[in-house]
């Protein structure tokens, strides 16, 4: 029995040391390959790696709410169209998989690329998805390249966007600045006053909501690096927006902008396949419009969604032809400013620049943009906006080439220029040959 007990002892105590000896050989093994400053760090190190690597979403796993959160999660969700309680639940600098090809994770860039300003527009963002965008820019891309971050703030009503905001990203490493518009100006006018206030060689226009992953921007600068003039565009992957789980997209379809210079994903051609030789590496090329399989961002589906539903709607209409309405007595534009479904149309200077004052005239007598057509009710009334349904009655304006006239057919009047009371919305009036019911309608150019 005494025997028993002392060789269990004498077990333990050389397990003990056995433990031991494992544990130091496998510290100072690891040890050898790193630098000599290291060493103190290296466990420390590994122990934070692999607890932010099992925080909620992290490594971009899904966030899923337990049951008795739900009925306050749906109420938040309202806020902004996706999931804010599982987005605040996550670090704003949480981890991400590296879902690039192999092919692409190897290549090597040269060192003297072009560097690059951020520009993100937002309005109303929320704060974990607007920071985790920023921060995300600032943690994965090479320092040396950025050269700031540009945040427009497209009039947002929230409390926190202002000083809190600006308070927060003096913190940050890399300069960030807020630019306001002072009113609502929708995504195009922001982003143009954006670009106005960098200095990097090239500028990059990113959504409020999205998640940079390793290797994002080194491919997209080389192949301005190569071709100046070239516009590029990573293949983007998707963020649900019930979950915040990173679900990567596909290799096979490329971004593109349409005529309202609004972000579309349309199939890669069969001739882009056979040019690519089967090497998915290769970027695809249309026009001077480049996707590239090794760069990757995302955005969340909420977005993904909204473009993939509108880029089959303007590839079905792409037969129309797309104009810039001017009034020939004030020289402005008819613009759609932006604004929504069941808004009033609006009328601006005319800026050349396509976005929010293109407008595609149907073989129907439709003017229309997007998915919305110009729509009068009553008589001497401003034009709204409405879903387009294709059965003329309201939404059926006949252009006169001659006179240059827009009649509402419905109400025998004529479009007309916005009246002293109402600035910026173009009205009906009694067709009387004045010049400021005179419209040009100029052809617009689609290509880039
Ligand atoms: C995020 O930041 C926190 C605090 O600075 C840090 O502890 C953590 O390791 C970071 N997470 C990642 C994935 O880098
Ligand atoms: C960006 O690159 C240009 C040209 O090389 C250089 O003049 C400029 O200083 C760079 N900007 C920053 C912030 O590094
Ligand atoms: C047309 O009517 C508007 C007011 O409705 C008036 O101001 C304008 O002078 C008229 N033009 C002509 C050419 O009669
Ligand atoms: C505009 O384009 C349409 C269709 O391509 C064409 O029929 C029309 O003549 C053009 N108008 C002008 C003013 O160039």
């Amino acid at each position: 029995m005494r025997r028993f007990i002392y060789c269990k002892v004498v077990l333990t105590t050389s397990l003990v040391w056995v433990l031991v000896d494992v544990f130091l050989l496998l510290y100072f093994s690891e040890c050898n390959k790193c630098d000599d400053k290291d060493h103190s760090l290296l466990p420390a190190l590994r122990a934070v790696i692999s607890r932010s690597h099992e925080g909620p979403g992290e490594m971009g796993k899904a966030v899923n709410i337990p049951k008795e959160e739900q009925e306050k999660m749906k109420e938040l969700f309202k806020i902004n169209q996706f999931n804010l309680m599982a987005s605040d639940m996550i670090a704003l600098n949480r981890s991400l998989p590296d879902v690039r090809l192999d092919g692409c994770k190897t290549k090597v860039y040269p060192d003297d690329l072009p560097n690059t300003s951020i520009v993100i527009v937002f309005h109303n963002e929320a704060w974990s998805t607007l920071l985790r965008t920023v921060h995300s820019v600032i943690n994965r891309s090479p320092r040396h390249l950025l050269v700031e971050v540009v945040l427009v703030d497209d009039a947002s009503e929230r409390d926190f966007l202002q000083k809190k905001l600006e308070n927060y990203v003096q913190t940050l490493e890399v300069p960030v600045r807020i630019l306001r518009m002072e009113q609502r100006s929708g995504l195009i006018r922001a982003r143009l006053r954006g670009a106005a206030a960098t200095s990097g060689q090239v500028i990059t226009f990113l959504d409020a909501h999205c998640e940079c992953t390793v290797g994002w921007l080194e491919p997209l600068l080389a192949r301005i690096k190569e071709d100046r003039t070239a516009v590029v565009c990573p293949i983007i992957d998707v963020i649900s927006d019930e979950t915040f789980e990173y679900m990567a997209g596909s290799d096979m379809t490329y971004g593109g902008f349409n005529w309202k210079l609004n972000f579309r994903w349309y199939p890669v051609p069969q001739r882009e396949m056979d040019r690519r030789k089967g090497d998915r590496t290769l970027p695809v090329r249309f026009g001077s419009v480049v996707a590239s399989p090794e760069e990757r961002a995302k955005s969340s589906t909420r977005t993904t969604g909204a473009w993939l539903k509108s880029g089959w709607t303007s590839l079905k209409t792409s037969s129309t032809s797309y104009h810039r309405i001017r009034n020939v007595e004030t020289n402005q534009c008819v613009d759609n400013m932006g604004r929504k479904e069941n808004e009033k149309v609006g009328f601006f200077n005319c800026h050349g620049m396509g976005g929010n004052q293109v407008f595609s005239y149907t073989a129907d007598k439709e003017i229309r943009t997007d998915d919305l057509c110009l729509d009068a009710s009553r008589l001497n009334g401003p034009v709204l906006m409405l879903k387009c349904h294709h059965m003329k009655g309201n939404q059926m304006f006949e252009y006169d080439a001659e006179r240059l006239t827009l009649l509402h057919v419905n109400s025998n009047q004529c479009l007309d220029m916005p009246s002293e009371d109402d600035k910026m919305v173009p009205t009906l009036r009694e067709c009387n040959g004045s010049r400021s019911q005179q419209w040009l309608l100029r052809n617009m150019t689609l290509s880039a």
